[in-house]
């Protein structure tokens, strides 16, 4: 809306993060790791980029140097054309509530002495996003919107089941009312059948809010799912972006290929991202 039209909501220019081997007689010969190398995109307000690769190939450095968890060594990142890398503490914590991170690991980004309802209100609060007198009905849509009852706001972290628990990790990214979401492998740690009501939310949640996200995934299968993009990263690299029917019809990289073949669909193309391909609904509702 307050955006100029060319303008991507986000913009990567050449990101460099290199991080100190681990140290062992087997690690890299400079004793460094090039965990990012040279990465370069942008994303549009609004659209889904899925980032695929191996273990190790830097997925999560990358998301963390756009969220601005971390400096990058060279390279900018441009947040509705600002120099995010550049911002002073006072600007860029601005900027910070509207990117947000889903990580795999829900439970340990929530305090597990505190009622959901705390977790949820408190940064709300704090940031003023509502009021004392808002807040029981605020952090009430918030849970609506994840598809949990609202009666689950007086329980602790502890009492949720794994899949409740990211539903409880999306609310609270979600509270802050995020433009960007970063979601770091949200389903892997998940079994299969809660994976798609996880993936179904999200695909819920980018149609509602309009949000921009970008997924991070292992297989390309559940990536594709929520996906209008998607970028293939190898050795801190993105070796190939494009949109799924580009990735799946020509494949350049091997990964990619290697990839491919693990897909447990027989023809992705015949697919159709209107079309459900996960059923499943609401796991969460009945506690
Ligand atoms: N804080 C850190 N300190 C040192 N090395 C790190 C740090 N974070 C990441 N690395 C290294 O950088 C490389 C990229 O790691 P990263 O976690 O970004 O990979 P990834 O693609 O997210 O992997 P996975 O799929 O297993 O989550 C790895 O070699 C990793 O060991
Ligand atoms: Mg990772």
């Amino acid at each position: 809306m307050q955006d100029r039209k060319e303008e991507p909501l986000l913009r990567a220019e050449g990101l460099e993060k290199q991080y100190k081997a681990g140290g062992g007689p087997f690690s890299g010969k400079s004793g460094r790791i090039k965990a990012v190398d040279g990465v370069s995109f942008s994303l549009r307000k609004g659209e889904t980029l899925g980032l695929v690769g191996e273990s190790g190939c830097g997925k999560s450095t990358l998301g963390r140097l756009l969220a601005g968890l971390e400096k990058p060594d060279a390279g900018s990142v441009w947040y509705e054309g600002k120099n995010l890398t550049a911002m002073g503490r006072e600007e860029k914590r601005g900027v910070r509530t509207k990117i947000q991170m889903v990580f795999q690991d829900s439970y340990s980004s929530l305090n597990p002495r505190k009622r959901i309802f705390d977790i949820l209100a408190e940064p709300m609060l704090y940031h003023g996003l509502a009021d004392k007198k808002n807040i029981r009905e605020e952090t009430g849509r918030l849970m609506d919107m994840v598809g949990l009852p609202r009666g689950a706001l007086e329980r602790y972290p502890r009492q949720f089941s794994g899949g409740q628990r990211q539903r409880i990790g999306i609310a609270k990214a979600l509270s802050l009312r995020p433009e960007l979401l970063i979601c770091d492998e949200p389903v892997s740690a998940l079994d299969v059948s809660i994976q798609a009501q996880i993936l179904n939310l999200f695909r819920e949640l980018q149609e509602k809010l309009g949000l921009t996200c970008i997924f991070i995934g292992h297989g390309l299968g559940a990536v594709d799912y929520v996906s209008h993009r998607i970028a293939v990263m190898y050795l801190g690299k993105i070796v190939e972006i494009g949109d799924s029917r580009q990735i799946f019809e020509h494949p350049v990289h091997p990964y990619t290929r290697a990839l491919l073949a693990a897909v447990p669909v027989a023809d992705p193309r015949k697919r159709k991202r209107s079309q459900p391909l996960l059923e499943g609904e609401a796991e969460g509702r009945h506690l």
